[in-house]
């Protein structure tokens, strides 16, 4: 039935990010390294069957939103049939991908065929240098005719841009041009130090709301609606939204309703923890459905209160880069 995973604090978790590859074709510097992560190999990610099975089990305890991520999706041979079958398994599912478009301009038309629920594009700066200075790839002008088809096809599109020490003014106003006459949700994240760059190193910049406050001086912030990573801010005259996602300070876990599975097959309570379930190895030992549903609402009713709490419990543990956790 619905809404059996309820956590100690009354949240329900109701919504599942699953990273099925921690493989990526870009090399983001804040994500991994040049030469990349050490892939996992093919018996040491969950198979399609294996994710489809536990899919299917995450919505008969009320999961009601799946975001597909990785390292990059469709870097995985499969993914849109994989995203296909996710769909008709799960009619009522809402199927969302993020993704940061060097491989998926093929596939957007067969996305929105399956109805996929929206579209998150990483994309940190419009300034064709600083791309390649972040991501070590020359694929902006991909990316960019990516934006322009998801917006052609009329998809829900969100925009994530990591803010770092060194993005520039400039780039914040290219990057809000981008949804001057486009109903597009841009959100600026804050960056949040994982493995690969120093964990204790805290970045002395000026706060995300302060600056878009001094650059669009008409921004205001709309109500809240719904539970979301993002707070908007709108400004007159824009299709589109601002936001920001305040992930480092752990503005939004009072709402939190998400779980994760890594690459790997870790659930995960929380982006801090160290995994709470190895779903992968549960899997292989042959459980009935039951069985693996009754230990992931085991789990859940251990999760904590928030990022906080969890950090100082098991960060020194929590060696996933982002690219296996999937963001
Ligand atoms: P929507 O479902 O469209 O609201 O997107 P989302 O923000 O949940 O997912 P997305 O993959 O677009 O992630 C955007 C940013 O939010 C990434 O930097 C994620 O790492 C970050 N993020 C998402 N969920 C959490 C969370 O629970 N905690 C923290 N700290 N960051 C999160
Ligand atoms: N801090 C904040 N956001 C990050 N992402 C990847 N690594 C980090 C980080 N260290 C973002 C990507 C993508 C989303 C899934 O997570 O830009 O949009
Ligand atoms: Fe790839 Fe995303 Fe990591 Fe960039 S942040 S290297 S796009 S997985």
């Amino acid at each position: 039935g619905a809404f059996q995973l309820v956590d100690p604090f009354g949240r329900r978790v109701t919504y599942l990010r699953l990273s099925i590859t921690d493989r990526c074709n870009l090399r983001c510097r804040y994500c991994m390294p040049e030469e990349g992560v050490n892939v996992l190999g093919h018996d040491h990610i969950l198979s399609y069957e294996e994710l489809e099975r536990l899919a299917a089990i995450f919505v008969s305890l009320g999961v009601d939103k799946i975001r597909i991520t990785g390292g990059e999706p469709f870097v995985r041979k499969g993914c849109l049939e994989f995203m296909q079958r996710l769909k008709a398994q799960n009619p009522s599912l809402r199927l969302h991908l993020t993704t940061n478009g060097v491989a998926v301009l093929p596939y957007l038309n067969a996305l929105k065929q399956l109805d996929i629920g929206g579209i998150n594009l990483s994309l940190d700066t419009l300034d064709q240098t600083r791309f390649f200075e972040i991501t070590r790839r020359d694929r902006l002008e991909t990316v960019l005719a990516v934006f322009n088809e998801i917006q052609r096809l009329g998809l829900p599109l969100k925009v994530n841009a990591v803010i770092q020490p060194d993005t520039r003014d400039e780039e914040l106003l290219q990057l809000a041009s981008l949804v001057k006459d486009a109903p597009v949700a841009l959100r600026f994240i804050e960056l949040m130090p994982f493995s690969g760059s120093k964990k204790r190193e805290r970045l002395q910049t000026e706060p995300i709301e302060e600056r878009l406050q001094r650059l669009f001086p008409e921004m205001v912030e709309n109500a809240v609606s719904g539970v979301e990573t993002a707070r908007r801010f709108t400004i007159p005259g824009y299709a589109g939204t601002l936001g920001i996602i305040e992930g480092e300070s752990r503005k939004f876990c009072t709402t939190c309703n998400k779980l994760r599975i890594t690459s790997s097959g870790m659930l995960k309570n929380c982006l801090y923890d160290k995994g709470v379930l190895d779903m992968r190895t549960l899997l292989r030992s042959e459980p009935d459905d039951a069985r693996v549903a009754t230990e992931i609402i085991r789990v859940v009713g251990q999760k904590l209160r928030n990022g906080y709490e969890v950090a100082r419990l098991h960060e020194a543990d929590c060696q996933d880069s982002m690219a296996s956790i999937g963001g």
